[in-house]
């Protein structure tokens, strides 16, 4: 079993005197120094003043939220706690260049996904201490949940302990952000990365667009109205998602009809089959062999130019463009 820390496992004194510098103001960057800030913990902003030649928005927000804000090798310097907040397929090359040589024995390094520490585009020197506190949710619902005095679930992991006190800093940062309030697991960075990969890839992202997609095509190419199709494969997504968050897959089964049960039981497995979970595994050796890692990072070095495309060609496929029109038909009603 995996071990579930609460609010009384851990202590925030452990940060008494620390500064945490919080490296990259952005969806998790804002949220986690907001909420650390508003639990007494002292944060201060790394970032880059300009992005790509232009005035960066986040350094602005990080000003105007009342964050002393700083070149990210400034904070990274002055700082106990670095925590990277940086997106993954730039950590690596900002590391390099403006954190590395402030990782002095002592210090912590922090992040809130493994990826470039277990695909090693970061390699920390022995004598810091390196952790993971990662929330299980994206920035503003835990934001959210903090302001209403809750928390979103989160992660820990420790993967140097060069202090002895790794841990014990790792989960007084949980607690501060309010992940022990709600529940905290503890695992190997290994884990974290490996899962994550592979939920976003396999389920939550790249397995449900699949999903969604292909429905309104099959229904919209048999001549069915798109609005329809639209309303059916991606809006009651949500209705039903949020039936299976609130009380498990049986209380959306009893929630729907009889006759959408029974359809469930009878056509899903012919939907995802023994050869979809065979691509399942598969999409997980890559990830765990970190040859999915290589070829997203040579993506990104290459100016991301696929990514670029694939975004460009998914808000013209008819799924979105009628997704859009019925959106704004409801907001103006
Ligand atoms: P983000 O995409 O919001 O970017 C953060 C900031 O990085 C931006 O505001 C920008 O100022 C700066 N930035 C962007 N490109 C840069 C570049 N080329 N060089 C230097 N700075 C640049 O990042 P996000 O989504 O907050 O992710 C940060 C970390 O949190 C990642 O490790 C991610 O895996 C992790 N994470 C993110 C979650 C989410 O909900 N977005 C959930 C859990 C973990
Ligand atoms: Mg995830």
């Amino acid at each position: 079993m995996v071990k579930i820390l609460h609010d009384n496992d851990a202590d925030m004194s452990i940060l008494d005197g620390k500064t945490v510098a919080v490296i990259g103001y952005g969806n998790q960057g804002s949220a986690q120094a907001l909420c650390l800030r508003d639990s007494g913990v002292n944060v201060i902003i790394g970032e880059s003043e300009t992005l790509n030649d232009k005035p960066n928005p986040s350094w602005q927000r990080a000003q105007d939220d009342g964050f002393k804000v700083m070149q990210i090798s400034k904070a990274a310097k002055a700082a106990d706690i670095v925590h990277i907040l940086l997106p993954d397929e730039f950590q690596g090359k900002v590391y390099r260049k403006s954190i590395r040589k402030h990782m002095k024995a002592g210090k912590i390094l922090c992040c809130s996904h493994g990826f470039n520490i277990v695909f090693k585009a970061i390699a920390p020197p022995a004598d810091v201490d390196v952790i993971m506190v990662a929330p299980k949710s994206p920035g503003s619902e835990e934001r959210k949940a903090y302001l209403a005095g809750f928390g979103v679930p989160g992660l820990i992991a420790v993967r140097q302990n060069a202090s002895g006190k790794a841990r014990d800093i790792a989960l007084a940062m949980a607690k501060a952000m309010r992940f022990t309030k709600a529940g905290c697991l503890e695992c190997t960075f290994e884990q974290e990365t490996y899962e994550d990969l592979f939920g976003e890839q396999a389920v939550l992202c790249g397995g449900l667009v699949e999903l969604m997609k292909a429905g309104f095509e099959v229904l919209t190419e048999a001549g069915y109205p798109p609005e329809m199709a639209y309303f059916e494969c991606v809006h009651e997504m949500k209705l039903i998602v949020d039936l299976i968050y609130e009380g498990g897959i049986q209380k959306m089964n009893a929630t729907i009809s009889n006759t959408a049960e029974w359809g469930e039981y009878e056509v899903g497995p012919k939907i995802i089959t023994e050869k979809t979970k065979k691509a399942m595994k598969k999409v997980l050796a890559n990830v765990e062999s970190g040859k999915f890692a290589r070829r997203w990072l040579r993506e990104s070095r290459g100016g991301a130019l696929n990514l670029k495309a694939k975004r460009e060609a998914l808000g013209n496929h008819p799924v979105e463009v009628v997704g859009r029109q019925i959106r704004a038909m409801f907001e103006k009603n």
